[in-house]
């Protein structure tokens, strides 16, 4: 995974703005003209500035509004604005640079899709797009994703619970993990076309969790964000949430969810087993071999000149809800 070194460009904590007042703020800047507007705006939003003269939008995925309920922390809390949770993004199926999965995936085709759940199950069941978004009742949760690359952001996601799906699949006793992986289609997705452009990895991207972590409640299978389907770049039209786990673990654009009776190895262990374990939970005391998880930057509307830096928290802050699952495992060795 590429290291994001921390930069002059981190958010400072003041500078956490609310979408509205980013996006009015954005079209003021677009009004102004390019000069003063690009001096003041982060990458991703620069290149929005050039889409006056585009027509982008016709070709853009098109995401759609969903039904769900909603979070009780929706208003209270400050959310990463939608434009920086679409824009910078790690998606290595679409490119290595944050900005490319935006860039490269806007073609993805997620319907048709299918989705099966298999292996150790009661029921094998095949879910097609309609089924993701009807087939279970919509929640939606907001959350804070902690990458390993320590950066952070705080996103509404919408889905249901694994364990909900899980159970209709019927969990024997036989399934002590569940392993997931992303589709495969090198033509639609460039990383896969070249393992230069993937980042090294070998595809289909491939991850695991233990069967109590699948079937915890905070475990989650998003389907949308920001009150709309997911777009490609974020894992259209599911992907995985797991709070207290490293993004790593966060698998997108699922096509197979299955139970194993051995522990899966996922795809970036496989890559780099000293740098990337299977557990991947979020951990302040243990660091990255090549730079230190005590901190994060949250990623915010902040501009070029601030800056964010909060310290992490063990299991990214669900330690009350997780913790008494890893009693008695060395976190260290199992990271
Ligand atoms: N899933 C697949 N299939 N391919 C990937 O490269 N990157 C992971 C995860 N899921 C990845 C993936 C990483 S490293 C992170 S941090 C999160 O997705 C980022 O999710 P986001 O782009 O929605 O913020």
């Amino acid at each position: 995974m590429q290291i994001n070194i921390a930069k002059k460009s981190q958010a400072k904590e003041q500078d956490v703005t609310d979408e509205g007042i980013y996006r009015e703020r954005r079209s003021i800047l677009k009004k102004m003209g390019f000069v003063g507007a690009s001096a003041l705006l982060a990458g991703p939003a620069q290149a929005d500035l050039f889409d006056i003269f585009s027509n982008k939008e016709e070709t853009k995925f098109k995401v759609e509004p969903l039904k769900f309920k909603a979070d009780k922390q929706t208003g209270t809390i400050k959310l990463t604005p939608e434009e920086k949770a679409t824009h910078h993004n790690n998606f290595y199926e679409f490119g290595t640079k944050k900005s490319d999965p935006a860039e490269n995936a806007q073609n993805f085709k997620v319907n048709p899709w299918q989705l099966r759940v298999e292996g150790a199950v009661d029921k094998p069941l095949t879910l097609d797009y309609d089924d993701l978004l009807k087939s279970l009742p919509l929640e939606e949760r907001i959350t804070r994703l902690r990458c390993v690359e320590a950066w952070s952001m705080v996103i509404p996601w919408i889905g249901f619970p694994l364990a909900a799906l899980l159970n209709k699949a019927g969990v024997g006793s036989k399934g002590k993990f569940v392993k997931f992986t992303t589709l495969k289609s090198p033509t639609q997705m460039p990383g896969q076309a070249n393992r230069f452009k993937g980042g090294g990895i070998d595809y289909p991207y491939v991850e695991g969790l233990r069967i109590d972590e699948a079937m915890h409640p905070l475990t989650m299978l998003a389907v949308g964000m920001y009150g709309k389907t997911l777009p490609p770049q974020n894992g259209a039209p599911i992907r995985l949430v797991v709070p207290w786990k490293y993004g790593f673990k966060w698998i997108k654009s699922i096509v197979k969810i299955e139970l194993t009776e051995r522990q899966p190895i996922n795809s970036w262990n496989q890559l780099l087993p000293n740098e990337y374990g299977f557990y991947a939970n979020v951990n302040p005391e243990v660091d990255h071999p090549r730079w230190s998880q005590a901190s994060e930057r949250l990623i915010t509307s902040g501009g070029l000149l601030s800056r964010n830096r909060i310290p992490t928290l063990p299991f990214n802050g669900y330690g009350e809800e997780v913790a008494g699952m890893y009693k008695g495992l060395d976190l260290r060795k199992n990271f």
